[in-house]
């Protein structure tokens, strides 16, 4: 498949919350618990659209196969140089290379934009995520033991990260 990536649009809203909620509902990778409205989707679209972006990766026809994000890691203003990054590919297209494209480029971002250093926080025993992460260049911090709890689970996080 070619695979193209561009910031995100409005227009993207509907299948990344397709994409999104999929995981919300049935799986642990996030920990949201609700899933998402269109017109919350839609603010989260206009929070990506500035200094923390969000890219969406398009195969086919355009549509929109995967996407990827930039986030403040934290709020208190001297993590400032610091962003937490996420990717998301649709379930029937996974393990063709387009989470490694999303996450190169939003490596790419994160230095253009002046960032310091990306932070991946991974649900315990995620292998496809941490092994995007090794690919990409992050490095492992530590865990965080059993700080989730999700469809009856305790859950640990896995800290990788990347300097820019
Ligand atoms: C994690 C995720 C984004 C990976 O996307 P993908 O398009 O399937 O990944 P890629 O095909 O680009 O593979 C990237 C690397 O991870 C490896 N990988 C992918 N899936 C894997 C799996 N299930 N087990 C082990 N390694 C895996 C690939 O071999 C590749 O490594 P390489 O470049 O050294 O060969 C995808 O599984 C996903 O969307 N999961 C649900 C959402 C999620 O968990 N996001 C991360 C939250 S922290």
């Amino acid at each position: 498949m070619d695979v193209t990536v561009r910031l995100v649009e409005r227009r993207d809203a509907a299948a990344i919350r397709a994409i999104y909620n999929l995981e919300v509902t049935e799986s642990t990778v996030t920990f949201d618990l609700v899933p998402r409205t269109l017109d919350e989707q839609v603010d989260w679209i206009d929070r990506h659209s500035g200094g923390h972006p969000a890219v969406v990766a398009l195969g086919g026809g355009e549509e929109v196969v995967g996407f990827g994000s930039l986030s403040p890691y934290r709020d208190r203003p001297a993590y400032n140089p610091t962003v937490e990054d996420s990717v998301y590919v649709r379930r029937d297209v996974r393990g063709n290379g387009i989470g490694r494209i999303l996450l190169d480029e939003l490596v790419r971002l994160a230095a253009a934009h002046g960032f310091h250093s990306v932070v991946a926080r991974i649900v315990g025993g995620h292998a496809a995520s941490t092994a995007l992460h090794e690919a990409c260049g992050f490095d492992t911090v530590g865990t965080e033991r059993e700080v989730g709890r999700k469809l009856g689970r305790w859950l640990d996080v896995l800290l990788m990260q990347r300097m820019l």
